[in-house]
Protein backbone atom coordinates (compact mmCIF):
# COMPACT_ATOMS: atom_id res chain seq x y z
CA UNK A 1 0.00 0.00 0.00
CA UNK A 2 1.25 3.45 -0.51
CA UNK A 3 1.24 5.93 2.20
CA UNK A 4 1.92 9.41 2.89
CA UNK A 5 4.57 8.72 5.23
CA UNK A 6 4.29 11.79 7.65
CA UNK A 7 6.42 11.50 10.55
CA UNK A 8 3.06 11.25 12.77
CA UNK A 9 2.46 7.73 10.56
CA UNK A 10 5.79 6.49 10.52
CA UNK A 11 6.02 7.14 14.34
CA UNK A 12 2.87 5.03 14.68
CA UNK A 13 3.66 1.97 12.47
CA UNK A 14 7.16 1.43 13.72
CA UNK A 15 5.33 1.77 17.48
CA UNK A 16 2.79 -1.04 16.37
CA UNK A 17 2.28 -4.40 18.23
CA UNK A 18 1.72 -6.53 14.52
CA UNK A 19 4.67 -4.67 13.21
CA UNK A 20 6.94 -5.34 16.07
CA UNK A 21 5.59 -9.11 16.08
CA UNK A 22 5.95 -9.19 12.07
CA UNK A 23 9.60 -8.14 12.41
CA UNK A 24 10.43 -10.71 15.25
CA UNK A 25 8.62 -13.66 12.78
CA UNK A 26 10.23 -12.34 9.62
CA UNK A 27 7.09 -12.08 8.07
CA UNK A 28 6.75 -9.59 5.11
CA UNK A 29 4.26 -7.57 6.47
CA UNK A 30 1.74 -6.51 9.29
CA UNK A 31 -0.79 -8.08 6.87
CA UNK A 32 0.05 -11.41 7.53
CA UNK A 33 -1.97 -11.64 11.02
CA UNK A 34 -4.94 -9.95 9.01
CA UNK A 35 -5.16 -13.46 6.81
CA UNK A 36 -4.40 -15.33 9.92
CA UNK A 37 -7.46 -13.97 11.64
CA UNK A 38 -9.12 -14.90 8.69
CA UNK A 39 -8.13 -18.66 8.04
CA UNK A 40 -8.05 -19.40 11.90
CA UNK A 41 -11.81 -18.41 11.86
CA UNK A 42 -13.02 -19.48 8.58
CA UNK A 43 -10.51 -22.17 7.21
CA UNK A 44 -9.92 -20.55 3.90
CA UNK A 45 -6.77 -22.25 2.88
CA UNK A 46 -5.81 -25.83 2.74
CA UNK A 47 -3.30 -28.15 1.91
CA UNK A 48 -2.66 -28.75 -1.83
CA UNK A 49 -4.85 -25.80 -3.08
CA UNK A 50 -3.49 -23.20 -5.44
CA UNK A 51 -4.31 -19.80 -4.64
CA UNK A 52 -3.97 -16.50 -6.29
CA UNK A 53 -2.23 -13.50 -4.08
CA UNK A 54 -3.32 -10.40 -5.63
CA UNK A 55 -1.56 -7.11 -4.98
CA UNK A 56 1.08 -9.37 -2.72
CA UNK A 57 4.16 -7.03 -2.47
CA UNK A 58 6.26 -7.00 0.11
CA UNK A 59 4.67 -10.94 0.73
CA UNK A 60 2.93 -11.29 3.92
CA UNK A 61 0.23 -13.05 2.64
CA UNK A 62 2.12 -15.20 0.01
CA UNK A 63 4.24 -16.30 2.82
CA UNK A 64 1.19 -17.07 4.72
CA UNK A 65 -0.88 -18.92 1.92
CA UNK A 66 2.30 -20.71 0.75
CA UNK A 67 2.70 -22.87 4.59
CA UNK A 68 -0.85 -23.18 4.08
CA UNK A 69 -0.67 -25.01 1.17
CA UNK A 70 2.14 -26.96 1.66
CA UNK A 71 4.22 -28.84 -0.95
CA UNK A 72 0.93 -30.17 -2.71
CA UNK A 73 -0.08 -26.30 -3.93
CA UNK A 74 0.92 -23.40 -5.06
CA UNK A 75 0.80 -20.02 -4.69
CA UNK A 76 0.64 -17.38 -7.99
CA UNK A 77 1.25 -13.92 -6.88
CA UNK A 78 1.19 -10.38 -8.67
CA UNK A 79 2.15 -6.80 -7.66
CA UNK A 80 2.96 -3.62 -9.58
CA UNK A 81 6.07 -3.59 -7.03
CA UNK A 82 8.91 -5.84 -6.63
CA UNK A 83 8.24 -8.35 -4.37
CA UNK A 84 11.79 -10.53 -2.74
CA UNK A 85 11.65 -14.28 -3.45
CA UNK A 86 9.06 -16.16 -1.27
CA UNK A 87 9.75 -20.17 -0.83
CA UNK A 88 7.53 -21.47 -3.31
CA UNK A 89 5.40 -18.76 -4.91
CA UNK A 90 5.74 -17.80 -8.45
CA UNK A 91 5.26 -14.06 -8.85
CA UNK A 92 4.17 -12.12 -11.64
CA UNK A 93 5.40 -7.95 -12.05
CA UNK A 94 2.49 -6.41 -12.99
CA UNK A 95 -0.92 -4.90 -12.84
CA UNK A 96 -3.38 -7.72 -12.07
CA UNK A 97 -6.50 -6.33 -14.08
CA UNK A 98 -3.89 -6.55 -17.39
CA UNK A 99 -4.58 -9.14 -20.02
CA UNK A 100 -0.93 -9.97 -20.44
CA UNK A 101 -0.88 -10.82 -16.45
CA UNK A 102 -3.88 -12.76 -16.69
CA UNK A 103 -2.16 -14.82 -19.42
CA UNK A 104 0.61 -15.36 -17.52
CA UNK A 105 -1.59 -16.57 -15.02
CA UNK A 106 -3.10 -18.90 -16.86
CA UNK A 107 0.01 -19.99 -18.22
CA UNK A 108 0.90 -21.05 -14.48
CA UNK A 109 -2.68 -22.36 -13.70
CA UNK A 110 -6.14 -21.98 -15.70
CA UNK A 111 -8.28 -22.10 -12.64
CA UNK A 112 -7.50 -21.18 -9.05
CA UNK A 113 -9.27 -22.11 -5.73
CA UNK A 114 -8.86 -19.17 -3.89
CA UNK A 115 -8.42 -15.68 -5.20
CA UNK A 116 -6.60 -13.27 -2.41
CA UNK A 117 -7.05 -9.59 -2.96
CA UNK A 118 -5.25 -7.01 -1.16
CA UNK A 119 -4.58 -4.68 -2.92
CA UNK A 120 -5.43 -0.95 -2.07
CA UNK A 121 -4.86 2.19 -4.73
CA UNK A 122 -2.82 5.33 -3.88
CA UNK A 123 -4.32 7.14 -0.84
CA UNK A 124 -4.43 10.42 -0.49
CA UNK A 125 -6.72 10.24 2.98
CA UNK A 126 -9.57 12.02 0.92
CA UNK A 127 -12.59 9.29 1.50
CA UNK A 128 -14.08 11.25 -1.95
CA UNK A 129 -11.55 10.54 -3.83
CA UNK A 130 -9.82 6.64 -2.09
CA UNK A 131 -13.47 5.38 -1.82
CA UNK A 132 -14.31 5.51 -5.40
CA UNK A 133 -10.87 4.25 -6.15
CA UNK A 134 -11.18 1.20 -3.90
CA UNK A 135 -14.61 0.01 -5.35
CA UNK A 136 -13.43 0.36 -8.98
CA UNK A 137 -10.41 -2.20 -7.94
CA UNK A 138 -12.74 -4.06 -6.23
CA UNK A 139 -15.12 -4.90 -9.34
CA UNK A 140 -12.16 -5.74 -11.16
CA UNK A 141 -11.30 -7.91 -8.70
CA UNK A 142 -14.49 -10.00 -8.98
CA UNK A 143 -14.55 -9.49 -12.50
CA UNK A 144 -11.32 -11.56 -12.86
CA UNK A 145 -13.35 -14.55 -10.94
CA UNK A 146 -15.05 -15.48 -13.95
CA UNK A 147 -11.87 -16.63 -15.79
CA UNK A 148 -9.44 -17.94 -13.21
CA UNK A 149 -11.83 -19.01 -10.43
CA UNK A 150 -12.86 -22.95 -9.79
CA UNK A 151 -16.52 -23.71 -9.29
CA UNK A 152 -16.84 -23.53 -5.86
CA UNK A 153 -13.73 -21.50 -4.97
CA UNK A 154 -13.17 -18.63 -2.36
CA UNK A 155 -12.68 -15.12 -3.02
CA UNK A 156 -11.34 -12.96 0.05
CA UNK A 157 -10.88 -9.30 -0.82
CA UNK A 158 -10.08 -6.08 1.10
CA UNK A 159 -12.77 -3.38 0.75
CA UNK A 160 -13.38 0.23 2.22
CA UNK A 161 -16.53 1.21 4.51
CA UNK A 162 -18.10 4.17 1.94
CA UNK A 163 -21.76 4.64 -0.03
CA UNK A 164 -20.38 2.89 -2.68
CA UNK A 165 -19.74 -0.89 -0.53
CA UNK A 166 -23.81 -2.17 -0.15
CA UNK A 167 -24.11 -2.59 -3.55
CA UNK A 168 -20.50 -4.09 -3.81
CA UNK A 169 -21.37 -6.38 -1.03
CA UNK A 170 -24.60 -7.50 -3.06
CA UNK A 171 -22.79 -8.10 -6.17
CA UNK A 172 -20.66 -10.36 -4.75
CA UNK A 173 -23.57 -12.12 -2.02
CA UNK A 174 -25.26 -13.10 -5.96
CA UNK A 175 -22.07 -14.92 -7.37
CA UNK A 176 -21.14 -16.58 -3.68
CA UNK A 177 -23.47 -19.01 -1.45
CA UNK A 178 -21.45 -17.90 1.57
CA UNK A 179 -20.52 -13.95 2.46
CA UNK A 180 -19.53 -12.32 5.84
CA UNK A 181 -17.75 -9.19 6.21
CA UNK A 182 -14.86 -9.57 8.44
CA UNK A 183 -12.84 -6.48 10.24
CA UNK A 184 -9.50 -8.68 11.75
CA UNK A 185 -8.02 -7.24 15.19
CA UNK A 186 -5.00 -6.44 13.36
CA UNK A 187 -6.79 -3.55 11.09
CA UNK A 188 -6.07 -0.57 12.12
CA UNK A 189 -9.31 0.69 13.87
CA UNK A 190 -9.24 4.66 12.08
CA UNK A 191 -9.06 2.45 8.85
CA UNK A 192 -11.86 2.28 6.64
CA UNK A 193 -11.03 -0.92 5.76
CA UNK A 194 -12.64 -4.09 5.74
CA UNK A 195 -12.62 -8.11 4.25
CA UNK A 196 -15.10 -9.97 2.51
CA UNK A 197 -14.96 -13.74 2.51
CA UNK A 198 -16.80 -15.13 -0.15
CA UNK A 199 -17.11 -18.99 -0.24
CA UNK A 200 -18.33 -21.22 -3.07
CA UNK A 201 -17.88 -19.65 -6.32
CA UNK A 202 -21.56 -20.33 -8.15
CA UNK A 203 -20.56 -19.71 -11.39
C1 LIG B 1 -1.63 -3.56 1.41
S1 LIG B 1 -0.44 -3.94 0.21
C2 LIG B 1 -0.50 -5.70 0.22
C3 LIG B 1 0.17 -6.33 1.38
C4 LIG B 1 0.30 -7.83 1.20
N1 LIG B 1 -1.00 -8.49 1.26
C5 LIG B 1 1.17 -8.47 2.24
O1 LIG B 1 0.70 -9.35 2.96
O2 LIG B 1 2.35 -8.14 2.33
C6 LIG B 1 -1.26 -3.54 -1.28
C7 LIG B 1 -0.48 -3.85 -2.54
O3 LIG B 1 -1.34 -3.67 -3.67
C8 LIG B 1 -0.48 -3.38 -4.76
N2 LIG B 1 -1.26 -2.94 -5.93
C9 LIG B 1 -1.92 -1.77 -6.11
N3 LIG B 1 -2.53 -1.77 -7.31
C10 LIG B 1 -2.26 -2.96 -7.91
C11 LIG B 1 -2.62 -3.56 -9.16
N4 LIG B 1 -3.41 -2.93 -10.05
N5 LIG B 1 -2.15 -4.79 -9.44
C12 LIG B 1 -1.34 -5.44 -8.57
N6 LIG B 1 -0.98 -4.93 -7.37
C13 LIG B 1 -1.43 -3.71 -7.03
C14 LIG B 1 0.47 -2.35 -4.18
O4 LIG B 1 1.62 -2.23 -4.97
C15 LIG B 1 0.73 -2.92 -2.79
O5 LIG B 1 1.91 -3.66 -2.75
Amino acid sequence: MYYTCSNTWLSRHFSDKFVKESKRFGYRSRAWFKLDEMQKANNIITSGMTVLDLGSSPGGWSQYASQKVNNLGHVISCDIKPMLEVSKVSFILGDAFKKDVLKKICKIKNKVDVILCDIAPNITGITEIDHPKCISINYKALNLCKYILLKNGKFIIKSFNGSEFKRYYTAIKKLFKKTKIFKPVASRLNSQEIYIIAIGYKV
